[in-house]
């Protein structure tokens, strides 16, 4: 049987981001399973001056690897309360090719609520694709006391477990499509 792929997002491109620690372990997490194909994209390799700035080959590219994706799963800090910004614009590069997909957000942030604010601030975008919004998120709250100085996480395990049911999930509504 062809596994479908899932398409891990990275939506921060700050210099230092502790976002990325998370990424690579959610990322990890997949990795382990055999029930899909995990695709890691950072969008720190699309970063455009302005919307539909990306270069055309590029962007075909990009299009093709979003076509082929049966789900996605996006990893982002919360900036202000809300998403960054090349992280939407980065999502802005397609539209129908994300219609009946599933998407699920982990949020995370220095603060007590993992990036639930910019997670719900990112749901009307992808209301827009006609994507399908997985309910459960992860949220990594308080992000510079999660790993340890290896950059291992503190906890795997309920992390992992975490980490599980929200790809379980991704992966039952691929099946719609
Ligand atoms: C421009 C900016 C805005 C931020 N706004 C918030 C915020 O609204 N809520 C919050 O909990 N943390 C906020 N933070 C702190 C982030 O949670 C922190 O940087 C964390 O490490 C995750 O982001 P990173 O991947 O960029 O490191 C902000 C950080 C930056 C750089």
């Amino acid at each position: 049987m062809i596994k479908k792929n899932i398409m891990f997002i990275l939506g921060t491109s700050r210099e230092g981001r502790l976002s990325e620690h998370v990424a690579r372990f959610v990322f990890s997490c997949a990795k382990e399973r055999d029930d899909f194909t995990p695709l890691f994209v950072d969008v720190r390799d699309y970063v455009q001056t302005s919307t539909e700035g990306l270069e055309e080959e590029k962007l075909t590219a990009l299009r093709k690897m979003i076509t082929e994706a049966a789900g996605f799963v996006i990893i982002s800090p919360e900036y202000n309360h809300g998403y960054p910004g090349e992280l939407k614009m980065f999502l802005d590069n397609a539209y129908k090719e994300y219609e009946g997909k599933p998407f699920a957000i982990c949020g995370v942030s220095d603060g007590p609520v993992g990036g639930a604010r910019m997670a719900e601030n990112l749901k009307p975008v992808l209301s827009a694709f006609q994507a399908i919004i997985i309910n459960a998120a992860v949220y990594f709250a308080s992000v510079k006391e999660l790993f340890d100085e290896a950059g291992n996480i503190k906890e795997p395990e309920m992390w992992k477990r975490k980490v599980s049911g929200m790809l379980d999930q991704v992966i039952k509504y691929t099946n719609h499509i």
